[in-house]
C-alpha cells in the first residue's frame, strides 16, 4: 500500500530496530528506511539480520544487520556503538525484540517466565540504557536542539487477561510502564520522546503463526470491517508517525493499533 507520508519525513535520521529482521520488526525497518532513515537491524540470528539488511539495501536503503541479543549488556553496547560508527548517529530506537510461546501458568517454569521478561522488559531497558548517550539532544551527529525517539513494541493482552500468556502479559505490562517512566524522565531532561505501539492480531507474523488458535481465522467477526487481521504495514505506519515530527507532541503514549479488537475480546 502506498504511504500517506512523504518519503523524506525521516531523511537524515538513523534507526536501530531490535528484532528488526523478521515479522513486524522487519516491516518497521523497511518503512523507516523507505521514509528516509538509515537502518540498523539487530537480532540474534546472523543470517536473518544480514538477509534483512540486504533486502533493504536492494530497495536503496542504507542498512546494516548486526547480530546481538538484547539480554546481553555487552551486545547492547556493541550494537549501539557499531550503529553510530557505521551510520553516523542514532535518532530512533525501536525495541521490537520479543520472546513468546504459549504455556499455561501451571506448566510454565519460573525460568520460562523469566526468559520472556528478560527479553521483552529487561531487554527494552538495556537497549534504552545503551542508546541514551546517543539519543540525547546534541548527541553525536545531532544539532544542539535535536533529540531522539524511542518506540517500544507492546501488546494489548495485559489490558485484561489472556490464556497461556502470563509471561508475555507481565512482560508487556512492564514495557508500558518503562515507556511512561522514560517519557517523563528523559522527555524532561533530554527532549527524548518515548512511546509505545500495541499491535493487535497482525497477519503473516511469527507471533500470529505461533500464538493464534486456528479457529480465529474462522471467527465470523473477522469478516467485519475492523475485525480483521491487521497488516504489518499498519504497525509500521504507526512507527513512522511516532518517529517523525508528525508525532512531536506525543510522549509517554502507547498507541493501540488493533482496529479496536481488544475492546470486545481479551483473546489476543
Ligand atoms: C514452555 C518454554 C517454551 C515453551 C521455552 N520455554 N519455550 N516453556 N513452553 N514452548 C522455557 C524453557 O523450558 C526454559 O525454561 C526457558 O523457557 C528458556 O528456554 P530456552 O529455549 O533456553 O530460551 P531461549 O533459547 O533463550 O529462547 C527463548 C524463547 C525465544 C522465548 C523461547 O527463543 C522465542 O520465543 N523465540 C521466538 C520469538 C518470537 O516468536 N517472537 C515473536 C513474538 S510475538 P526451563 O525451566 O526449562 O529452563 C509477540 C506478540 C506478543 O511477542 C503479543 C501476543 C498476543
Amino acid at each position: 500500500m502506498e504511504s500517506p507520508f512523504k518519503e523524506t519525513v525521516l531523511k537524515g535520521k538513523t534507526a536501530l530496530v531490535t528484532g528488526g529482521g523478521s515479522g513486524i520488526g522487519f516491516a518497521i525497518s523497511t518503512e523507516l528506511g523507505k521514509h528516509g532513515a538509515a537502518v540498523a537491524i539487530m537480532g540474534r540470528r546472523k543470517t536473518v539480520v544480514q538477509e534483512a539488511a540486504a533486502a533493504l539495501q536492494a530497495q536503496g536503503i542504507r542498512a546494516i544487520g548486526v547480530e546481538g541479543d538484547v539480554r546481553n549488556i555487552e551486545d547492547a553496547a556493541r550494537v549501539v556503538e557499531l550503529t553510530v560508527k557505521q551510520l553516523g548517529r542514532l535518532d530512533i530506537l525501536v525495541n521490537g525484540a520479543a520472546g513468546n510461546f504459549l504455556s499455561s501458568a501451571e506448566d510454565l517454569s519460573p525460568n520460562g517466565f523469566r526468559t520472556v521478561l528478560d527479553i521483552d522488559s529487561v531487554g527494552t531497558f538495556t537497549m534504552c540504557n545503551a542508546a541514551l548517550q546517543y539519543l540525547k539532544k546534541g548527541g553525536p551527529g545531532k544539532a544542539p536542539s535535536e533529540a531522539g525517539v524511542i518506540l517500544n513494541i507492546s501488546a494489548t493482552l495485559h489490558y485484561t487477561a489472556g490464556w497461556y500468556q502470563i509471561h508475555v502479559s507481565a512482560a508487556k505490562a512492564a514495557v508500558d510502564s518503562i515507556t511512561r517512566s522514560l517519557a517523563l524522565e528523559w522527555g524532561t531532561d533530554y527532549d527524548i520522546r518515548v512511546n509505545g505501539i500495541a499491535p493487535g492480531p497482525i497477519g503473516d507474523t511469527p507471533g500470529m503463526d505461533k500464538l493464534a488458535p486456528e479457529e480465529i481465522k474462522d471467527d465470523p467477526r473477522f469478516e467485519q470491517p475492523l475485525y480483521r487481521l491487521g497488516e504489518k504495514w499498519d504497525i509500521a505506519m504507526a512507527a513512522v508517525y511516532l518517529a517523525s515530527d508528525a508525532g512531536k507532541f506525543v510522549n509517554g503514549a502507547t498507541l493501540i493499533v488493533d482496529g479496536g479488537i481488544w475492546l470486545s475480546h481479551p483473546r489476543i
